[in-house]
């Protein structure tokens, strides 16, 4: 199964491992972060971003995959589509029923209000289910949520929003007492304290665990919550834009997968929960994420007139499978460099400290592979460098690996291949949308009526998010987000339905003279080849009747 050349490498890692083992590599200085990340962060390659012709961040340079959704029409017609015939009439329409839509429908439950929850898939078939290496709160004597914050922002470059920051570190310590509430198990030691470990760019070990499939416990003990309480959920029927009176907004429609019907909520306030963008495989990488992670949120949000930010910044996840080939992209815990694992070259050598911010990280595996040639090639043309995983079990004791990262253990068992025993092949891979939806720190957008939970906004984690991070923002902030719409439902009548924002995004995009329009949101990623496409293979137009 290895190369020749996959073996001899792997032959020099053992061999420097017991140097390696003593050896301290230094955190870079701002200078050298700076640098690195210039010259090899796909942020920073002028070929990643175009100037945006539309709506309210025109003239803003973002990513081009992000550009192209939002120059885009509506798949309805706004001079065609009816919609007088109401399937639901509610007062808080949930979009997304991953952990922050689940925490949203609950925290808004929880206040009497009518709630609906909407999902492209089926609860919890989300970023949330993936998540493997846990979730930060400043709940331990050394720790601090000013401790916290620091680590947060400085993560973020300093351009993070600090009253999201503020509520993000503020809500942490309660949201981990809310999830053990409600059942989630975390790693404890004997003595029933929390098992904490360090991040990237962490000052403290405050990483909150349920071995590494932290995200599939809190996604399954909140989904059994919702269904516990018994609030509706449509499944299949994701959003394909919302309603508006003009100016607020005042539902959405959905498209049932399965039946292909239009289905119309009226909705008193609407909370956008639609999680990332990872299946837009922004400049050709792979991803981590979920199926559907295709960033209906700001699509819609933007048509109703929201604004975005930071659209020119991803997170490349640095230790994404490059090998085997059945794997490529899926998420190698940042747990295993926690808990010690090192990167290594083709060469046998360490190139950068494990535990730098992300976008630091990725950037150097990227350096070492295209820059220094000193990466590994794969029997099917991929590059990446080792993550000696074996150390893991030299520094904590044999058996570490299945009793910490049991996930990863099992995700390469079934290619035969032991990571107790051997290295694993590594590279960046896209996992995170750093930006989107503007919301302030009740979770509001500036569209009235309107608000956003989790990955769809932006500005809680600047330019790059640390560790552990989501799992907090999609909770706090679907926390706000249910109380706050659910708050503000009670004093509003519901709303008149129109795509008059829609008509009006038309309007502009045709004052910008875009060629080639395309439609969105995208909904589901679309990775048949163009030949395959051409062919036409369909009931109705001839291909297989
Ligand atoms: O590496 C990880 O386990 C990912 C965690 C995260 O993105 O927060």
């Amino acid at each position: 199964m290895y190369s020749r050349e996959m073996m001899e490498s792997m032959k020099r890692l053992e061999e420097t491992r017991a140097h390696r083992r003593k050896e301290k590599l230094p955190l870079l200085s701002p200078e050298e972060k700076k640098d690195i990340l210039s010259k090899f962060h796909p942020d920073y390659r002028p070929d990643s971003t175009r100037e945006l012709k539309v709506g309210a961040n025109a003239r803003e340079m973002i990513y081009h995959e992000y550009a192209d959704l939002l120059e885009a029409e509506s798949p309805l017609d706004p001079d065609e589509f009816t919609l007088t015939d109401l399937d639901y009439d509610v007062d808080v329409l949930v979009i997304g029923a991953g952990g922050a839509g689940c925490a949203a429908a609950l925290t808004a439950f929880e206040k009497g209000v009518k709630v609906l929850i909407a999902t492209k898939l089926r609860m919890g078939d989300a970023n949330t289910m993936m998540a493997q290496g846990g979730i930060q709160a400043a709940d331990k004597p050394n720790d601090s949520p000013p401790k916290h914050y620091v680590d947060v922002v400085g993560g973020g470059g300093f351009h993070n929003d600090p009253s999201l920051v503020r509520a993000l570190v503020m809500d942490a310590p309660p949201v981990i007492a809310w999830l053990e509430r409600l059942g989630v198990m975390f790693d404890k030691e004997k003595d029933g304290t929390m098992v904490t470990i360090h991040g990237g760019g962490t000052s403290r070990k405050r990483m909150h665990s349920c071995r590494d499939y932290s995200g599939g416990e809190i996604m399954k003990t909140l989904r059994d919550e919702v269904l516990n309480r018994g609030i509706e959920v449509i499944e299949f029927s994701p959003s394909i834009e919302l309603l508006t009176d003009g100016g607020s907004v005042t539902g959405a429609v959905l498209y049932n997968l399965e039946t292909e019907e239009y289905i119309i909520v009226r909705a008193k306030t609407v909370i956008l929960a639609t999680g990332g963008s990872g299946r837009l495989h922004i400049r050709d990488f792979p991803t981590t994420n979920h199926y559907g992670a295709t960033a209906d949120g700001i699509v819609m949000a933007y048509r109703a007139g929201a604004k975005l930010s930071f659209m020119d910044t991803v997170q490349y996840h640095p230790t994404g499978a490059a090998f085997p080939e059945q794997i490529v992209g899926l998420l190698i815990t940042e747990k295993m460099r926690s808990l010690g694992a090192q990167l290594v070259n083709s060469q046998g050598n360490r190139f950068i400290y494990e535990l730098e911010t992300r976008d630091v990280e990725a950037a150097a595996i990227i350096r070492e592979c295209s820059e220094r040639g000193l990466g590994v090639a794969t029997p099917s043309g991929m590059q990446g460098v080792w993550l000696d995983s074996p150390l893991i079990e030299e520094i904590h004791g044999e058996g570490t690996i299945k009793k910490r990262v049991p996930a990863m253990y099992r995700q390469y068992s079934r290619f035969d291949i032991d990571m107790a025993k051997v290295p694993i092949l590594v590279y960046p891979t896209q996992h995170y949308q750093n930006g989107g939806i503007v919301i302030s720190d009740r979770a509001e957008t500036g569209v009235p009526n309107l608000y956003a939970a989790g990955e769809t906004s932006g500005g809680v984690h600047g330019r790059n998010r640390l560790m552990g991070n989501s799992l907090l923002d999609i909770l706090v902030f679907g926390r706000r987000a249910g109380e706050n719409a659910a708050a503000k439902s009670g004093g509003i009548k519901s709303g008149k339905l129109t795509l008059d924002h829609v008509k009006k995004y038309h309007a502009a995009l045709e004052k910008a003279k875009i060629k080639d329009i395309r439609q969105s949101p995208m909904v589901l990623p679309d990775y048949r080849r163009e030949r395959t496409k051409a062919r036409h293979i369909g009931i109705f137009d001839g291909g297989l009747v």
